[in-house]
């Protein structure tokens, strides 16, 4: 395939969610909540794309929507290297790289029934990221380590 074509089209308005780690699209689409059931707009789901970057790549396009902070900080949990595109008329009007800090806060909860983030106190639940790739988080309050299939459960 020469380097002027396209392995999906360009679309008109929506979001791209581009340079995903080969293998993440359906985490990506299961925090958007495209995974089996649709939701209106056309989404293209593309897997192990060649890449500049990366040795492959998988992609999301979503026609028709913009995303919220929430799922922009639930994504860079999943695919820490993924670009965001919003597209509108057809130019990239909006890139910003997703990053992953090193302290997540409120938006996943605690596996462990027992810990204090989970009892009736006014607790943020609190974690830090051990590693990136593949992804472990320590809860602040009572050590519980978690990886990526605990907190898909989540999602
Ligand atoms: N894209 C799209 N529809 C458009 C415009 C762009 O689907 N109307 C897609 C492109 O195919 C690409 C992504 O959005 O996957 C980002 O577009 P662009 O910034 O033009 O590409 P690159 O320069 O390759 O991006 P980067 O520098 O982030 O690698
Ligand atoms: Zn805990």
């Amino acid at each position: 395939m020469s380097e002027k074509m396209l392995y999906v089209s360009k679309i008109k308005d929506g979001t791209v969610i581009d340079h995903i780690t080969a293998g993440h699209a359906m985490d990506v689409a299961k925090i958007l909540g495209i995974a089996g059931r649709s939701n209106g707009g056309v989404v293209t789901i593309a897997m192990n794309v060649p890449s500049k970057h990366l040795a492959k790549k998988d992609m999301v396009k979503i026609e028709g929507r913009e995303l919220n902070p929430e799922e922009v900080d639930k994504i860079a949990l999943l695919a820490p290297h993924a670009t965001i595109n919003i597209i509108r008329n057809y130019k990239v009007a909006e890139k910003k790289e997703v990053k992953l800090p090193k302290i997540v806060k409120g938006i996943i909860k605690c596996a462990n029934p027992a810990c204090v983030s989970n009892s009736n106190e006014p607790v943020q639940p609190k974690f830090y990221v051990e590693n990136e790739e593949p992804l472990s988080v320590k809860c602040h309050y009572c050590g519980y380590i978690m990886e990526k299939k605990d907190i898909l459960k989540q999602f």
